[in-house]
């Protein structure tokens, strides 16, 4: 009788190891769920461009200019181009004058495509994606 045991164990712990192979698949989600996501578009506004800009776009009078509906955003380029190097000076959005500085903002091309494509979204803005690529290019002819 233990002899015949003995001999079908092998046959068992096989099996025991192939179903237990399966279950690392069904497992695999949850481990890459975990991986910390990228900031959305939201986030880095609200870390990176709040304080001057403001939670609703608005800007400050005389200070900050808006980006709700802005008219400088109809130059995808330009706005990339204000993002990455800032700028001081007389800038006239929507027919004010604003005289400031902003500094240049320290972001990936993935997170500033990221916040552009929000700005773009919101406070009343309808405008086109701004991906990782139109940002890498323009940072290149800087
Ligand atoms: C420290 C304050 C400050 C921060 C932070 C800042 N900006 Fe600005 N931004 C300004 C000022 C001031 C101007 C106008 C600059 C001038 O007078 O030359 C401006 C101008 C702009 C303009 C062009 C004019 C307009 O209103 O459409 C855009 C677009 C813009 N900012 C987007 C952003 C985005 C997006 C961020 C965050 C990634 C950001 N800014 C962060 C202060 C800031």
């Amino acid at each position: 009788m233990k002899k015949i045991f003995l001999a079908a164990m092998p046959a068992v712990i096989a099996l025991l190891v192939t179903s237990c192979g399966n279950q690392p698949a069904s497992t695999e989600h949850p481990a890459m769920a975990s991986k910390p996501a990228a900031p959305t578009g939201a986030e880095i506004y609200k870390t990176t461009c709040v304080a001057c800009h403001q939670a609703n776009g608005e800007g400050m009078p005389n200070t900050y200019p808006p980006l709700a509906k802005s008219d400088y955003l109809a130059d995808k380029n330009a706005v990339i181009k204000q993002v990455l190097k800032g700028s001081s000076g007389a800038i006239t959005v929507n027919g004010k004058e604003y005289n400031n500085t902003m500094p240049p903002q320290q972001l990936s091309d993935d997170d500033m495509a990221a916040v552009l494509t929000y700005v773009y979204s919101n406070f009343g803005n309808s405008g086109p994606a701004v991906t990782a690529a139109d940002v890498k290019s323009v940072r290149a002819a800087l």
